[in-house]
């Protein structure tokens, strides 16, 4: 029977090339993102594939739930949810709004766990699979992107959590982990004229690396080789030098 995927951030990025994998294996494709024309257009570009599109902006309280009624009233089953919406914002904690730092929090953190709980038991009942997305931000404090780290941080830690909760049952949990990759978040975050962003992997690349992590049942996949020493040390590191480390960065030369 042809399973179904639901990806969150399926307009651009690392969302877009996700669906481009999942299509080539023929899976039924659920598409979530805030811009309804840019779905609707990468539906057109599948026409061998059942593609169902759901604009909604998953940073407003109560969306997760609405996208999950919305697939229950279309009489879909989810085997593999792809949780992959999020965002950063580059600058000093106060030189940032409260209310784009709690979109984030709400985004990257309160919707995919709510997706991951309201979808779990059909993905269970399936023996099916769930990647989120976190970063390489996830292994140290990032000041100057305080919140998107700390935000990262928590899916890293949920994941892997999940992951050993459900060893044995059949289910693949996987977190990615990418490192600075080319897609729009640089420019959604401010974080084009950082140091951070200076050197950044191909969309595509980085996408593939996570379905075959999430296939073959690897937990935690960071993407590139430097991004791997990276993380690795930050683990040995003492957090202040981390810190440090990383604000060299992601500051922004003419930061307050
Ligand atoms: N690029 C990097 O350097 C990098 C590194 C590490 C981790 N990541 C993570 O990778 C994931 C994908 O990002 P990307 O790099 O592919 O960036 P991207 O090209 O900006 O894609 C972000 C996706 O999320 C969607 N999205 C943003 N806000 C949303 C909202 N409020 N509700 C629903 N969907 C929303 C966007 O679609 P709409 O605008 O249509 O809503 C888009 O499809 C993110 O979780 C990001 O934190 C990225």
């Amino acid at each position: 029977m042809t399973q179904t995927a639901l990806i969150t951030g399926a307009s651009s990025g690392i969302g877009y090339e996700m669906v481009q994998l999942l299509a080539a294996e023929g899976y039924n494709l659920i598409l979530v993102a805030r811009n309804h024309v840019k779905l609707q257009e990468i539906k057109a570009s599948l026409p061998n594939q059942q593609v169902v599109v759901i604009a909604q902006d998953l940073s407003l309280p109560g969306a997760s739930k609405l996208v999950y009624d919305k697939v229950a009233e279309l009489g879909l089953t989810v085997d593999v949810l792809i949780n992959n919406a999020g965002f950063g914002r580059v600058g000093a904690f106060h030189a940032l709004t409260l209310q784009e730092q709690m979109q984030m929090i709400q985004l990257n953190i309160a919707a995919l766990t709510e997706l991951t709980y309201l979808f779990l038991p059909d993905i269970k009942k399936r023996q099916g699979m769930l990647l989120n997305v976190a970063s390489t931000a996830a292994f140290q404090p990032g000041p100057f992107m305080a919140v998107y780290f700390a935000s990262k941080a928590f899916v890293l830690s949920l994941t892997e959590a999940l992951a050993e909760e459900l060893a044995g049952t059949g289910v693949h949990v996987t977190a990615l982990c990418p490192g600075p990759t080319h897609t729009n978040f640089g420019k959604v975050a401010h974080a084009e004229n950082i140091k951070m962003f200076a050197r950044t992997m191909d969309a595509a690349v980085v996408a593939k690396k996570g379905w075959t992590a999430l296939k073959s049942g690897k937990q935690v996949m960071i993407t590139g080789a430097w991004n791997r020493v990276g993380a690795f040390a930050a683990k040995l590191l003492p957090s202040i030098v981390a810190v440090k480390a990383v604000r060299t960065v992601t500051r922004v030369k003419k930061e307050q």
